[in-house]
């Protein structure tokens, strides 16, 4: 049985302190969720601050992404053992924004690059989480006109394949990989529920050609615009283990109602 798992992703929301005071809030909120894995993804600076808030609490803390190299000439990155020293659990790869897939977010096409990532940085980020036994929450999903151009399920594998061939059976089954169709991000646009199933199903299948193990323990998440009013009907679905939640997890009774329909 594999357990759920409800991450909420801040993007770069809240300055550390206000971070703080709102893990603060979320601590009693989610106690009584035994049944469900929870974390929380706030922006770098304020992760040492959820570090101390969520100590001995069941919400672990989490980042929104990773360099994979140790240390070095890098400009700007962070690396998993810095994370690591601040007791991350989760690290976010892949990310339809780092991966330059905006949806809603209007960015000139000349910062694009910025944000570009590739299926082989991708890669190299979610080696180097899980080699340092941090947990990967590898994203996917395709864009608007990809979906209309009958390339969802295409997308998806070639995600996954760019992300985690190669990858070992014992290290594929610890990945969590959530589903973010673009278009649904932050737009209020969920995905239809039964359709966010039958992708999750696609992503596991597609984790079972490379371990049939490894398929039936990965987790699959569903993230976009998920909120407390569909996360029953989407957590309900078979193929369907937790929620990846940006905007409503940034409420902490919002957040603490979708960790429960996961409960
Ligand atoms: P949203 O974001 O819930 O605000 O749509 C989800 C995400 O980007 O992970």
């Amino acid at each position: 049985m594999r357990r759920k798992l409800v991450v909420g992703n801040w993007k770069m929301n809240f300055t550390a302190s206000a971070a703080s005071k709102i893990a603060e809030e979320m601590v009693p909120k989610m106690a009584e969720f035994t049944s469900v894995d929870i974390s929380l993804c706030p922006t770098f600076l304020s992760i040492p601050g959820l570090e101390i808030a969520l100590k001995g609490t069941n919400i672990a803390v989490g980042a929104q992404d990773v360099f994979w190299l140790e240390s070095g000439a890098f400009t700007g990155s962070i690396s998993a053992t810095m994370l690591k020293e601040h007791g991350v659990q989760y690290v976010i790869v892949g990310h339809s924004e780092t991966r330059g897939r905006f949806g809603k977010l209007d960015t000139p096409e000349d910062t694009v690059l910025y944000f570009a990532e590739t299926d082989r940085t991708v890669s190299l980020k979610i080696s180097a989480v899980l080699a340092h036994a941090l947990i990967p929450i590898l994203c996917v999903g395709e864009t608007l006109s990809e979906r209309e151009a009958g390339l969802t399920d295409e997308v998806i594998r070639k995600q996954i394949h760019g992300a985690l061939d190669g990858t070992s059976p014992d290290h594929l089954a610890i990945v969590v990989i959530a589903y973010e169709p673009v278009w649904a991000i932050g737009t209020g646009k969920t995905c239809d529920a039964s359709e966010a199933d039958r992708v999750c199903g696609v992503i596991r299948a597609t984790i079972e050609g490379l371990s049939s193990d490894a398929g039936l323990a990965v987790r699959v998440l569903y993230g976009g615009s998920v909120k407390a009013a569909n996360a029953p009907e989407l957590f309900g679905k078979a193929n369907i283990d937790g929620g990846l939640v940006g905007g409503a997890s940034m409420i902490p009774d919002e957040f603490a109602a979708i960790v429960k329909a996961a409960n």
